[in-house]
């Protein structure tokens, strides 16, 4: 007897099942691709090695400044991650106070383990802009753009977090309309002060040393750049 379908239409299953499943992988592929950036990245918080670095404790409470640790930030494009020997400067045996030190021993073995063995802790990284687009920390803290615009309030951070999306939409809002994100030089890296002291204010009310927020701007404002060459090359 003659079979009813020719014999070709029996790999017509997998057929179906592989087109069905490459355009469901496709779907889910592209999803990712363009809405991860955007979505997902606000918030990610990946885990430190160990017990971590807590900002919140140093930044916040002991009142390190920013630069004590991020020794570049202001005179180079890369804001760097201190070394071990920055954090032996106080960890090291002996070097706190006896109170402190008990409280914080187990805590921070780790980095006297790093420096012993001459080895880098391997902090991961938070931020990242991708490589063709250039990002300089340099200019925007010498102009008056305080961390808090970008990483937000790090001295209240146990641990950091991205709070805004570092996209060309965000990046080019600012470039647009820069007067609104400015603070007064010697306050860049005050993120308390800047928070409460001058965003947490009304322009009107807002000085600094004598000077009106639009006489401060007089002395910082350049031209922050909107064409495609400053940013990609
Ligand atoms: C005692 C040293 C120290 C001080 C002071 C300090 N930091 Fe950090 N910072 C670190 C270390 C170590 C890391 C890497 C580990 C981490 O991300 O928590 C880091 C990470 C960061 C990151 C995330 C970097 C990334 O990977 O994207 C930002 C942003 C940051 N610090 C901003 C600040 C700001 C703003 C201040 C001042 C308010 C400050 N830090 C003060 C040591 C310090
Ligand atoms: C200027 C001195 C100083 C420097 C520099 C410093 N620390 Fe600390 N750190 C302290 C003090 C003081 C405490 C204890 C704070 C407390 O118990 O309230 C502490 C506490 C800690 C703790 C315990 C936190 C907790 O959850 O209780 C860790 C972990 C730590 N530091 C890591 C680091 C690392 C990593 C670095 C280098 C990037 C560093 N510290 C640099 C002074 C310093
Ligand atoms: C105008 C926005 C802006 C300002 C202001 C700013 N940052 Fe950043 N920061 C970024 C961006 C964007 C990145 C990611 C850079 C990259 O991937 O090249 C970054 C990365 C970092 C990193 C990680 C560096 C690394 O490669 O591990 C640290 C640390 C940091 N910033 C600290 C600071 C400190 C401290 C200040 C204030 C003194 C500050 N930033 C001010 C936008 C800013
Ligand atoms: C909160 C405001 C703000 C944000 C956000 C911001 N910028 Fe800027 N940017 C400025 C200001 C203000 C200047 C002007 C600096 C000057 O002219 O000296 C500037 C200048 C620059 C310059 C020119 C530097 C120079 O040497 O002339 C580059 C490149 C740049 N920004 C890249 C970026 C990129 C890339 C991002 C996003 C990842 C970004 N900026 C986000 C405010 C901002
Ligand atoms: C102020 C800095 C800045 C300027 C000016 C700028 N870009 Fe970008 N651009 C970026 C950053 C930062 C990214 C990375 C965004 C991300 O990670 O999502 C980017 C991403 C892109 C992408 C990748 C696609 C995307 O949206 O993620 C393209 C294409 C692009 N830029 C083209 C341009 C062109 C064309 C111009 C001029 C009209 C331009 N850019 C001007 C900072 C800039």
């Amino acid at each position: 007897m003659k079979p009813i379908f020719p014999k070709w239409m029996n790999s017509v299953p997998t057929f179906l099942f592989i087109v069905v499943h490459s355009v469901v992988i496709l779907v889910i592929a592209g999803f990712w691709y363009y809405a991860t950036p955007k979505f997902f990245e606000i918030g990610y918080m990946p885990a430190q090695p160990d017990t971590g670095f807590n900002h919140q404790i140093h930044a916040g409470k002991l009142g390190l400044d920013c630069r004590y640790c991020h020794t570049n930030v202001e005179d180079s494009w890369h804001a760097n991650v201190p070394p071990v020997a920055t954090c032996m400067g106080c960890h090291a045996e002996n070097k706190l106070n006896v109170e402190i030190a008990s409280a914080t021993d187990e805590k921070v073995q780790f980095i006297r383990d790093a420096y012993d063995q001459d080895k880098p802790i391997e902090w991961r990284n938070v931020h990242v802009v991708p490589d063709y687009a250039n990002f300089p920390h340099d200019a925007h803290i010498n102009a008056g753009v305080s961390c808090f615009s970008c990483h937000g309030q790090i001295q209240a951070m146990p641990v950091v977090a991205q709070v805004e999306s570092l996209s060309m939409g965000w990046c080019l809002d600012c470039h647009r309309n820069p007067e609104k994100n400015l603070v007064p030089r010697n306050k860049v890296t005050d993120l308390f002060w800047v928070e409460n002291e001058w965003f947490g204010k009304p322009v009107e009310e807002r000085t600094h040393e004598g000077m009106t927020p639009e006489e401060l701007n007089q002395t910082l404002l350049r031209n922050p750049p909107l064409h495609c060459a400053a940013c990609h090359y």
